[in-house]
């Protein structure tokens, strides 16, 4: 099975990486395949809105030059896509959600193209707030639900953990079995 990380989070040695150490490892100790992209350390520019990707048949079709379409090919390629992030204001980072917005090439819905590149691919989230999981992490779950719905996307549900003593919350025993067990998951729905 193959894996998109998305890495939400410019801390690459934070609270969300850590929290992924121990579910990328369990991916790979069950023989996935993983690619894991830091998204802060790539040119994510935001969508201009000029809906030419609209017209573009069986391509991305985006007129932006920038790192997207190499991330493109990546979630089109995989099975499952992580969306792992810190809330920051209620919602993913601002290189994820410009990425977010960037999803309409794959999405051929308001022009003469017609059909999807991504339809039927499971996503799943991995978050870190400072609010309790329903007030901090909610919103964001929310629109990914809705995104998924939307896209024809099979939503595979959210692991999260509360930032309450900075990297030490990430490395508890209840941590690391959670993520463990969420990546066993993720490999069962195969
Ligand atoms: C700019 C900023 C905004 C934040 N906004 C929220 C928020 O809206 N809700 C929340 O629960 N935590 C919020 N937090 C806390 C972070 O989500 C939390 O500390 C997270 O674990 C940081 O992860 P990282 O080390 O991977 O970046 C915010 C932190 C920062 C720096």
């Amino acid at each position: 099975m193959n894996f998109c990380i998305l890495m939400g989070s410019p801390r690459l040695k934070g609270n969300t990486a850590e929290l992924l150490k121990p579910f990328i490892s369990e991916l790979k100790n069950n023989k996935a395949n993983v690619t894991y992209i830091p998204l802060s350390e790539k040119n994510i520019l935001p969508c201009k809105g000029c809906y030419t990707c609209q017209d573009v048949q069986d391509r991305y079709g985006c007129v932006q030059q920038d790192d997207v379409l190499e991330i493109m090919d990546s979630i089109i390629a995989c099975d499952c896509i992580v969306l792992a992030t810190p809330i920051y204001s209620w919602y993913c980072t601002a290189p994820m959600k410009a990425l977010l917005d960037r999803h309409y090439g794959l999405n051929k819905f308001y022009g003469s193209a017609k059909g999807s590149l991504w339809a039927g691919k499971k996503v799943a989230i991995i978050a870190t707030h400072g609010y309790d999981v329903e007030y901090g992490a909610g919103p964001f779950e929310t629109g990914i639900k809705r995104l998924c719905k939307h896209s024809g996307l099979e939503y595979m549900g959210m692991y999260s953990v509360r930032d309450e003593d900075d990297l030490a919350s990430f490395k508890t025993d209840s941590a690391v079995k959670g993520a463990k067990e969420f990546a066993r998951k993720l490999l069962s729905c195969n």
